[in-house]
């Protein structure tokens, strides 16, 4: 009798499955945080007073988004790679409806309660027209919706960048660089390196709400694939992985188990001590990134770094002498190598 074919998975199902079948390191890509509890964890966090990240970002947005029109004109839409709640977008927007024109504001996300809450928080700057989709998809599906010559202004906040393995980040740079025009912009937020008691405490703060967050990927895994885990048997792990720049969040198992999981019709062994790896969030200098805008078609045209929380925001120009086509690997999915946040 021929095997009976298994029911097609959801991406969701088919990334769990390949990211929890790995015998050397178990893992879930970190965007599958996001689900709406997810989203709200997150939003948690970022009032964290361990969390700097978001506060740096949103004190560089607030005194460097004014000199934004001096760089680009009458732009026809701004549009977001993870905007999540979209509330440091909000003086970005601000700064550049003194133009003559109207534009648009496109936010790109996966998770659809953030893109809900963005629509809400941003819709009385710019007509807001969200993608539900995942970064390079909805920038591809947005690059051909595009019409007209006026420019682009894109944006990447909050180190989102720093979820992707770094040998990944160029080729992913070079991808967003062939969605893009000579005359668009980029503005990419990157968490800067820093002394690592401070960074350990950033993902590991002790009310406990990033363990909440990493912890809840499990509990998504429940809820939508029928999975049988007890969260309680899992405890949340900060790593500072020192040859990678990175720090490292992982769940990690307090007792040999097996668990099914419904929707893939598996059972998953778990040993004592063995780790679920969810997430990674890389560190980076302005020298990397400047190196960074070069090595993918973008010109650097400045830095703005916070004083009290190492933190930049680097605009960057889409290089008018590099070639436009789109590499044809920016077709295969790299946002299987990030693991988020
Ligand atoms: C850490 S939050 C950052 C939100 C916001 N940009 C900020 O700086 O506060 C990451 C956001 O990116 C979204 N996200 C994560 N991975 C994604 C992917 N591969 N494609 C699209 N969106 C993704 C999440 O849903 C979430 O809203």
């Amino acid at each position: 009798m021929p095997p009976i074919a298994k029911p097609q998975l959801s991406r969701f199902a088919s990334d769990t499955a390949r990211g929890l079948a790995s015998e050397k390191q178990k893992s879930i890509p970190s965007r599958y945080f996001y689900d709406e509890l997810g989203s709200v964890l997150f939003e948690a966090i970022t009032l964290l007073p361990e969390y700097g990240l978001t506060r740096a970002d949103e004190r560089v947005l607030q005194t460097h988004s004014r000199e934004l029109p001096k760089f680009i004109q009458d732009p026809i839409a701004v549009a977001e790679l993870g905007s999540g709640s979209g509330r440091k977008t909000r003086s970005i927007l601000e700064a550049l409806r003194a133009q003559p024109n109207d534009f648009s504001y496109v936010p790109i996300d996966v998770s659809s309660s953030a893109l809900a809450s963005c629509s809400k928080e941003l819709g009385d700057l710019a007509s807001v027209e969200p993608i539900c989709a995942d970064w390079q998809e909805g920038l591809a599906q947005f690059a051909e919706l595009r019409r007209g010559s006026r420019p682009v202004l894109l944006l990447f906040l909050g180190s989102s960048i720093g979820n992707l393995e770094r040998k990944c980040i160029p080729e992913f740079l070079r991808g967003i660089r062939a969605c893009l025009r000579p005359g668009d912009f980029f503005l990419i937020g990157a968490d800067l390196v820093k002394d690592v008691s401070t960074m350990l405490l950033a993902y590991d703060d002790p009310t406990g709400v990033t363990a909440a967050f990493n912890l809840n990927v499990l509990g998504r895994v429940n809820r939508e694939l029928g999975a049988e885990f007890d969260l309680r048997t899992f405890a949340h792990e900060v790593r500072w992985n020192q040859a990678e720049g990175r720090i490292e969040m992982h769940l990690k198992c307090c007792g040999d188990q097996h668990v099914y999981i419904a929707a893939l019709d598996e059972t998953i062994a778990f040993r004592a001590g063995e780790t679920i790896w969810t997430e990674s969030s890389h560190k980076f200098t302005t020298v990397e990134l400047d190196d960074y805008a070069r090595a993918s078609g973008f010109a650097s045209v400045t830095n703005w770094v916070d004083a009290e929380w190492p933190f930049a925001e680097a605009l960057w120009r889409v290089d008018a002498t590099t070639a436009t086509a789109r590499p044809r690997s920016q077709r295969k999915d790299l946002s299987r190598s990030s693991t988020t946040r």
